[in-house]
């Protein structure tokens, strides 16, 4: 198929590749002249496991990324994956995808082709049919029957992306006639996962309430930790049992500091929000974020609780990405956690295999150390915040330390004389 995707960022350019590698022509529209340039000379925007061998493959054969939305025309499906970040009021600023769909549509005008809008963003509920719909219909001047609209959700993890493309647990399909869905599914058909066929919003609902879930079991977890914790049992001993039960599951059961990245926070507080406007409480949803935003201070006071008054004291925090395999930052508790020993007085000693930059760029003033080692070397305390695989080699290391405190808000360490934030 001849395929455009609008948006060379995390989902678009990782849809795009994998998109290539199943074999359509692909054209990545992007509006950042620079970021087209960068990823037609071969090189990836994003630190992405296997991405670059996969672009490297595919640019310039049947990959290509360009800022001239003409190319939707002779498009037979055309990927909306634009971003929809948070506006101050949590709900979803839906400013990129009404722009996209008054490109599309404009490149589409005259057009005597049947072709097919498909959204991948996150988008809320009720978006591609009250907003995209209309916008593309009004701008192109065409009439429905020649242009179907999809909802098609992704469910990639940072780290693992090219993975989840192209080994997905489910390929959901919203929409809003059988046509244009059975187009959408025929792109994937080099794909071995269950079809989930649906309608427009609903589609939409199970990509929310899909993070919202997970966002759940972190939290709950994160809470029956806190319990385990005055009881002075192990957490993960407890959740080991518990997973066991075919109908809980073992993942993402992993207490610990809280979950951030760039979608769970952002797509629980849409959920909120959007559950409000309908005037509908959202006790369960409030109390995710509640717990997950009191995770970060549970463990600074529990630091504070081992030795003392923190100002003045060097403390070293492993670990700035919100979760290992990337350098992304986003959303990150470990932003929390320096935040808070910043305002307490401390100085910290930060080190992160990949994020050292990205956290440099939010938060310039505190020590940026080469190795986990550097960061230790005379700390009184250390927080270990990402779960990084190399932290858990991490042996002699803490002997360079002036007192062996040592708080894990992730479960990554293999010593035994560290303690957990709830374990
Ligand atoms: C998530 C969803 O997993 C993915 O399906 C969706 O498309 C986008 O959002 P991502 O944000 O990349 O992906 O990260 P994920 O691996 O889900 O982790 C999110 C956060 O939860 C991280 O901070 C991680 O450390 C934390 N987490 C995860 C836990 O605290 N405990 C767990 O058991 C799992």
């Amino acid at each position: 198929m001849r395929i455009s995707v609008i948006g060379g960022g995390y989902v678009g350019l990782v849809s795009s590749v994998c998109l290539a590698e199943l074999g359509h022509s692909v054209n990545l529209i992007e509006i950042d002249d620079g970021k087209v340039a960068y990823i037609n000379s071969g090189r990836p925007t994003i630190f992405e496991e296997g991405l670059e061998e996969m672009l490297a493959k595919h640019i310039n054969c049947n990959l290509m990324a360009s800022s001239d939305f003409n190319s939707v025309l002779i498009s037979d499906i055309t990927f909306i994956c634009v971003g929809t970040p948070s506006s101050s009021n949590g709900s979803a600023d839906l400013s990129m995808i009404k722009s996209a769909s008054i490109s599309i549509g404009h490149a589409l005008q005259g057009s005597e082709k049947y072709h097919v809008i498909a959204t991948k963003s996150t988008v809320p509920p009720g978006t591609t049919q009250d907003v995209v719909m209309p916008l593309v219909l009004k701008e192109s001047c065409l009439k429905k029957q020649n242009i179907g609209f999809v909802m098609n959700p992704e469910f990639l993890r940072e780290g693992r992306a090219i993975h989840d493309f192209m080994k997905p647990d489910r390929i959901v399909i919203g929409s809003d006639d059988r046509k244009a869905g059975d187009l959408v599914e025929t792109a994937y058909s080099g794909l071995n996962a269950p079809i989930v066929r649906t309608g427009l919003t609903a589609a939409e609902m199970v990509k929310y309430a899909s993070n919202a879930f997970l966002a759940t079991k972190i939290s709950f977890s994160n809470e029956i930790g806190n319990i385990c914790k005055k009881l002075s049992i192990d957490v993960y001993e407890v959740m080991n049992g518990v997973g066991l039960d075919h109908r809980i599951n073992p993942h993402f059961l992993n207490a610990g500091v809280g979950f951030g990245g760039s979608c769970f926070p952002k797509d629980v507080s849409a959920l909120i929000h959007l559950a409000e406007c309908l005037r509908e409480d959202p006790i369960l949803l409030k109390s995710i974020m509640k717990i997950n935003d009191l995770q970060p201070k549970r463990l600074v006071d529990l630091l504070e609780k081992r030795i003392g008054s923190l100002r003045g004291k060097r403390v070293a925090v492993l670990g700035l990405a919100f979760k290992d395999n990337t350098d992304d930052i986003r959303d990150s508790r470990s932003i929390n956690v320096i935040l808070d020993l910043i305002k307490r007085g401390v100085h910290i000693a930060a080190y992160d295999p990949k994020a050292n930059d990205s956290m440099h760029s939010i938060i310039p003033d505190i020590d940026y150390c080469q190795s986990a080692a550097d960061a230790l070397n005379a700390a009184d305390a250390c927080l270990v915040m990402t779960e990084w695989p190399e932290f858990s080699s991490l042996e002699k290391e803490f002997d360079l330390m002036k007192s062996r405190v040592i708080i894990e808000g992730r479960r990554i360490l293999s010593c035994n004389y560290s303690e957990g934030i709830c374990w």
